[in-house]
């Protein structure tokens, strides 16, 4: 059966959802509030910074198998599946902000046509979906609610959604969940069929998971600081027992972005609500906030003496690579603290200069990480780009006032940094155990190297 989608909300899940859909000839209709972003993307152009976005979105256009509208009434008049993919943000007490959600739902319950499905993609609190129901139940007809969330990652969210390894469809009504299941399922994926709240629950128990496993390697990387050990090494010997897996034991500066930190604390918060205290997500957030300023402390320590007045070069301000995403990033944290002490920030991202300027005053930006780096007394490295793992730190060595590198991520190679002059800084990691403290990767470069 061939369907029109209307989708509310054309950010980082609506637009991939949408330019994927669109590709696989579907008609697709983006309804946005937001007029700037609107005119945006009607010009071809994508608001944020996904690779492969643009000319995805491009071609669904020239093809006219997209739009882009606020018309709501024209949109419900020809969709026969609405999906929600609007943002539920944090409020201050980590609670999800469902408001666009609900005016949505009111939208679509005053204007849809019978036989209109509706698919949640945003992340909603569990119980959420069943509770919306009973307002779609109604008369004339009833809206089905077939939960169906999304776990694109930013950065590789194309990649993401056509190679899915599972989709879930979570509702009471069979026909609304098989009509969903054969949109939104790719080749190879499996079909979770389940309730709706049971759907909400996967989608944040596997985030609360993901943050919890980075929360415990972050861990056993500030016991390695104390007791000796390195982290590397310990994740690499974890990460190869298959019940454990070596994916998120990435030791660092902890998790940021606009899903971990909000799902794990609306998690905590709904379960509050029924008088369960989640202990393991308060203390998952908890470690991850510490982080942040173990590694300010990492850089006192490193510049010996006050740091007050020290020229410190932050590299990345995005919460991850490949996007340019600012929410909930690392990098805010850390140079406000850092100015707070009293030390002077410059800092460097490859895309997310524009968005994070507002979010950092005081803070000067360097137009390239070279320029950043020039005259500092220490290099924090945040983002681990590959543009930055790829410098040219001979160049850089010379380029510094100390040659001083605290690696928030683990990414720079502690033996190439020391053979350029640095003194470097890891999480966890110890300077006695090189050789068997390798990472897998590290170990199969020096075997070609005829080294190990
Ligand atoms: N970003 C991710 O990586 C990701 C991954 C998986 C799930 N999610 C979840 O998906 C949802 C959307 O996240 P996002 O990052 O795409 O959000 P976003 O903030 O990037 O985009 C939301 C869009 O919805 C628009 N909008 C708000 N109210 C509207 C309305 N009434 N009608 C039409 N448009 C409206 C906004 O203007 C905005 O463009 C959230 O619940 C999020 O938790 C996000």
């Amino acid at each position: 059966m061939d369907h029109t989608i209307a989708i509310a909300g054309a950010g980082y899940v609506g637009l991939v959802t949408g330019a994927c859909l669109a590709s696989a000839r579907r008609r697709v209709i983006m309804v946005e509030v937001d007029p700037e972003r609107r005119q945006t993307l009607v010009e071809g152009r994508v608001p944020i910074y996904e690779p492969g976005l643009e000319p995805l979105l491009r071609a669904a256009l020239d093809a006219g198998h997209l739009r882009v509208t606020d018309d709501w009434e024209d949109a419900l008049a020809q969709a026969s599946m609405v999906v929600v993919a609007v943002g539920t943000p944090p409020r201050a007490d980590g609670r999800a902000d469902l408001t666009a959600v609900e005016q949505v739902i009111a939208t679509v319950r005053a204007g849809a046509r019978p036989g209109t499905v509706l698919v949640m993609k945003s992340t909603v609190p569990p119980g959420t979906s069943a509770r919306l129901q009973q307002q779609l139940r109604g008369e004339p007809f009833a809206i089905p609610i077939v939960s169906c969330p999304e776990f694109l990652r930013e950065g590789a969210a194309i990649e993401d959604v056509r190679n899915a390894t599972r989709v879930v469809v979570g509702g009471l009504d069979r026909d609304a969940c098989e009509r969903v299941a054969e949109v939104m399922g790719v080749p190879g994926a499996e079909i979770v069929r389940t309730d709706n709240t049971s759907a909400e629950l996967i989608k944040y128990g596997s985030n609360s998971f993901l943050a919890l496993k980075i929360s415990f390697i972050n861990e056993i990387a500030n016991v390695c600081d104390l007791m000796g050990g390195d982290v590397d090494a310990v994740a690499h010997g974890m990460g190869l027992d298959p019940r454990i897996g070596r994916a998120f034991l990435n030791a660092g500066l902890g998790f940021g972005g606009s899903c971990f930190p909000k799902d794990v604390r609306a998690l905590d918060q709904a379960a509050g609500r029924y008088g369960y205290s989640f202990w393991m997500l308060k203390t998952a957030i908890e470690v991850n906030d510490q982080q942040r300023m173990r590694f300010v402390s990492k850089i006192r320590a490193a510049v010996e003496g006050p740091i007050e007045g020290k020229r410190i070069a932050i590299l990345g301000l995005a919460f991850k690579p490949g996007t340019d995403d600012m929410r909930q990033a690392c990098s805010v944290d850390v140079a406000m603290r850092l100015m707070e002490l009293g030390a002077e920030v410059v800092a460097h991202d490859p895309v997310a200069m524009e968005k994070a300027a507002p979010m950092l005053p005081g803070v000067e930006l360097a137009e390239s990480a070279y320029e950043a780096v020039a005259g500092a007394d220490c290099v924090a490295l945040v983002t681990e780009w590959p543009e930055y793992l790829h410098m040219n730190w001979n160049r850089v060595r010379h380029l510094v006032k100390r040659p001083l590198v605290v690696d928030g991520r683990n990414c720079l190679d502690r033996d190439e940094m020391s053979a350029c002059g640095f003194t470097y800084h890891g999480m966890g990691r110890q300077p006695g155990v090189v050789l068997w403290g390798r990472r897998a990767t590290d170990r199969v470069r020096l075997e070609s190297e005829g080294v190990a």
